[in-house]
């Protein structure tokens, strides 16, 4: 049975309840300021099993794990080096997910048997309340089936997840709305594996230069050296049932036109695109159009749309992160 339960505080009586479910090994979907996550006790390895097999996930895409204390992250990893503290002082608890080499107590499970763990401390108040009330860390993904769009929303999580996860907490939409960055720190110079709500440019300001990986569309190009690095790199992402085109505002309004001649389209923009047969979102900053992304990808599904054409943005700030899923997900770039 998947309870579906709306927590607006974190002194809501219930989270006690989920906690302990949570803690002796039932699977969660809870809120963060990022995207939902499917949780489960990060030290029971059983628990954790269940978190692929409920989103269909291969086993060898590690978890990010989620702590509610700085204290916490003492026993999960093997040091914590002078920049993840000058990190960890300016960003956590936030969207920024270090790297670090793991300790024992992490079972192989979660890092899908690499020597590096994945580890977030959520600023979301509900996020926290849980982690600190279940004791324990959480390995938790974003709670949607592999391949589709990250959940926004408590609805999309039912949607994937019913009936495979005992509790799905509806805390309202999510703010950021694009996952959390992932910064591996046990290279130097460290690398930029996602970017996401922390800017490289916010980073470089704490730590100086960091090195960024390029977005890889099509995983057969993908090479092994990548994916020992960044596993999750080499699956398509994020992806709505319909196409997805990239294109440059300049040929966008063309392209609408044309395509829409043939089938369905939705165009997402940040510049009116206007037509009858269009379904057109449009956005009012780079921001709004990240922390919307996945949510209109689900509703052009439901709406039976074929083609979602999106429009290329700047890549500087949250550009760079929206850039990024929308590539993940493109079966086409027009520039
Ligand atoms: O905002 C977020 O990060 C959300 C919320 C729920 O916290 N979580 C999330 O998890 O996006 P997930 O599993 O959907 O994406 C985590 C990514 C995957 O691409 C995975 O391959 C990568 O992190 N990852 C996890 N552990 C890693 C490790 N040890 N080395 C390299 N990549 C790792
Ligand atoms: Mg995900």
């Amino acid at each position: 049975m998947t309870q579906l339960v709306p927590v607006r505080k974190p002194t809501d009586l219930i989270l006690d309840r989920i906690a302990s479910d949570l803690k002796n090994g039932k699977l969660v979907v809870f809120p963060t300021e990022t995207v939902y996550g499917l949780g489960a006790n990060a030290f029971n390895a059983k628990a954790v099993r269940r978190v692929f097999w409920a989103k269909c996930r291969p086993a060898d895409n590690p978890l990010i794990v989620h702590i509610s204390e700085k204290k916490q992250l003492k026993k999960l990893v093997k040091a914590i080096t002078p920049t993840a503290k000058k990190l960890i002082a300016k960003f956590w608890p936030g969207p920024l997910t270090l790297l670090f080499f793991k300790s024992k107590r992490i079972p192989s499970v979660v890092t899908a048997g690499l020597h590096t763990v994945a580890i977030r401390m959520p600023s979301h108040p509900i996020a926290h309340a849980l982690i600190q009330k279940a004791v324990v860390p959480i390995a938790a993904p974003s709670a949607n089936t592999a391949g589709k769009p990250s959940v926004t929303r408590a609805s999309h999580a039912f949607e994937d997840l019913f009936g495979k996860v005992s509790w799905i907490i509806d805390s309202g939409p999510a703010t950021a709305g694009i996952e959390s960055t992932i910064l591996d720190i046990t290279q130097s110079p460290p690398v930029l594996l996602r970017p996401g709500a922390v800017s490289k440019e916010k980073i470089e300001k704490v730590i100086g230069k960091i090195a960024v990986h390029s977005v890889v569309a099509n995983p057969k190009t993908v090479s092994k050296k990548l994916i020992a690095v960044a596993p999750g790199m080499k699956y398509r992402h994020y992806a709505p049932n319909a196409a997805v085109w990239m294109v440059s505002p300049q040929k966008l309004a063309q392209i609408a036109k044309q395509q829409s001649k043939k089938k369905p389209v939705a165009v997402l923009s940040l510049k009116m695109v206007r037509s009858k047969k269009i379904l057109s979102f449009r956005f009012s900053s780079i921001k709004e159009m990240a922390a919307e992304l996945f949510h209109c990808f689900r509703l052009c599904d439901e709406a039976g749309i074929k083609l979602v054409l999106v429009e290329a943005v700047s890549e500087k700030g949250i550009g760079l992160a929206l850039s990024n899923r929308v590539k993940k997900a493109a079966t086409k770039i027009v520039d």
